[in-house]
C-alpha cells in the first residue's frame, strides 16, 4: 500500500481559516456612488486564495466561482470583513466558502452580511498540474454541514458540466452550430 505523506492525511478548517478586512473609499465606487461589485469580488478571491494557500501549503489557483451574491449595497466609509474558510476538499480542489460583512467604520453597531460566494480552488505545483491536498477535517457541526452542502454543489457542478458537453457533442454531430 502507498504510504499517504503525514501532510496530506488531514488539516483542520480552523488552520487556514482567515479574515481579510478593508476599509471602502471613493476609489471603490461606482457610477451610482455605491461600492463596485468587482471590488468586492477582488477581495472575496483574495481571502479565499489565502485559505487555499494555507490549507493546500502552496500556490492554489482560482478554477471556478460561483453563487455570489450581493445582499446589500456596501458604501464608502464601510469596513468590509471578508471571512473565508475551506469547506470542502477533493484530490486536488477545495471549495472556499465566503461570507461578506460590513459595519461602519466609526460607529460600534453591529456587522450585516451584505454578501456571499463559494470558490473552487485547484492546488497546482512548479509546473501549473494539480496537485493533492490535504484532506479537511470538520471541527464543529457548522463546519460538517457546510461540508455535505459543498458536496451537493460539487456534484452539481460536475452534472453541469457533463450535460453542456454531451449537449454539445450531440449537436456537433447533427451537423447543427457550424456557423460558430
Ligand atoms: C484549474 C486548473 C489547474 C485545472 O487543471 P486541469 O488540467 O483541468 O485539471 P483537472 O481536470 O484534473 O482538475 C483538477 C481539479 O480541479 C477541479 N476543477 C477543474 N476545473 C474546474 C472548474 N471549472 N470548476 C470547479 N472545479 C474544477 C477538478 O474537479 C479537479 O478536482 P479534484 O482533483 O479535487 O477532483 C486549470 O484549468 C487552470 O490552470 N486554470 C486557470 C486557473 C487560473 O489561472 N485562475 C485565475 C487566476 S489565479
Amino acid at each position: 500500500m502507498t504510504e499517504i505523506p503525514g501532510e496530506l492525511r488531514g488539516k483542520p478548517i480552523s488552520a487556514s481559516r482567515t479574515t481579510l478586512s478593508h476599509i471602502m473609499t471613493a476609489n471603490d465606487t461606482n457610477l451610482l456612488g455605491t461600492v463596485h461589485g468587482g471590488v468586492i469580488m477582488k477581495l472575496v478571491d483574495d481571502a479565499a486564495g489565502a485559505v487555499a494557500g494555507r490549507h493546500s501549503g502552496g500556490p492554489a489557483v482560482t478554477a471556478s466561482m460561483d453563487e455570489m451574491a450581493f445582499l446589500a449595497p456596501v458604501r464608502v466609509g464601510d469596513l468590509v470583513h471578508v471571512k473565508a474558510q475551506c469547506n470542502w476538499t477533493g484530490r486536488s480542489s477545495m471549495e472556499i466558502g465566503v461570507r461578506v460583512l460590513a459595519e461602519r467604520w466609526n460607529e460600534s453597531t453591529p456587522a450585516t452580511q451584505v454578501g456571499s460566494a463559494y470558490l473552487v480552488f485547484t492546488a497546482v505545483d512548479a509546473e501549473g498540474k494539480p496537485r493533492e491536498v490535504p484532506q479537511v477535517i470538520r471541527e464543529t457541526e457548522r463546519d460538517e454541514r457546510r461540508y455535505q452542502e459543498a458536496q451537493i454543489r460539487r456534484t452539481h457542478r460536475l452534472a453541469r458540466r457533463q450535460a453542456i458537453r454531451d449537449l454539445r457533442e450531440e449537436r456537433s454531430a447533427q451537423g447543427l452550430d457550424a456557423d460558430v
